[in-house]
């Protein structure tokens, strides 16, 4: 019989110590955190492509409907699958960024019923029937929502990486109780983190919109 087919340390004799503990639990670590949550989707009726495991069993899924950009969409998902890793990952709305996965950054920012959140926050578990809007349903080229126009307007970005979760966030504000100045909007911006420094347009480009409605 072999030691280390029950899992025992050789080198120790069967005895499990802190490395050997550390290195079984880190190598169990990257499994689950690496693997995608498994999920099947259909938008319309129509299986989504992306679905990720959709050939797999799906442990504990659960069934949930969302209208997300006008479409209704049914999903069943692993119950711990995020609002964000939904969108992207099952429903291949990768426009929405996955930044810090913490609600630390708001490159994630969707609308859900109108107000806006962190999808990296949220289960898609929870958004059962709810009304989901992401960038991809705010304007498409050719027919840009007039923030989009004007954030290309203003250069309010450089690499690009928050300016979706900006833009869903600055179409909110528009519907929420925000002061005229410049610092009344940084305020209400202030969940939406840019790595580039593009504020100063990217307040000019909310500014703009503001005051041309
Ligand atoms: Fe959600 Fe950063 S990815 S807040
Ligand atoms: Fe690069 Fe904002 S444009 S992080």
């Amino acid at each position: 019989m072999h030691g280390e087919d029950n899992g025992r340390d050789k080198e120790t004799g069967g005895r499990v110590t802190r490395r050997s503990f550390l290195s079984q639990i880190g190598a169990a670590g990257v499994a689950v955190t690496a693997a995608p949550l498994a999920a099947r989707a259909q938008i319309n009726g129509t299986p989504a492509q992306a679905s990720t495991g959709a050939a797999e069993r799906i442990e504990n899924a659960m069934p949930i409907t969302l209208s997300v950009n006008g479409k209704t969409v049914r999903l069943e998902v692993d119950p711990r699958t995020t609002l964000l890793d939904g969108l992207r990952e099952t429903l291949s709305l990768t426009g929405t960024k996955k930044g810090c996965d913490h609600g630390q950054c708001g490159a994630c920012t969707v609308h859900v019923n109108g107000r806006r959140i962190n999808s990296c926050l949220t289960l898609a578990i929870m958004h059962e029937g709810d009304a989901i809007t992401t960038i991809e349903g705010l304007g498409e080229p050719g027919n840009l929502h007039p923030m989009q126009a004007s954030f290309v307007e203003h250069d309010g970005y450089q690499c690009g990486y928050c300016t979706s979760g900006q833009i869903m966030s600055a179409v909110a504000l528009l519907k929420e109780p925000c002061g005229p100045s410049d610092a009344d909007v940084k305020e209400l911006m202030s969940g939406n983190i840019c790595r580039c420094g593009a504020y100063p347009n990217i307040v000019a480009a909310i500014q703009q919109v503001r005051q041309r409605a």
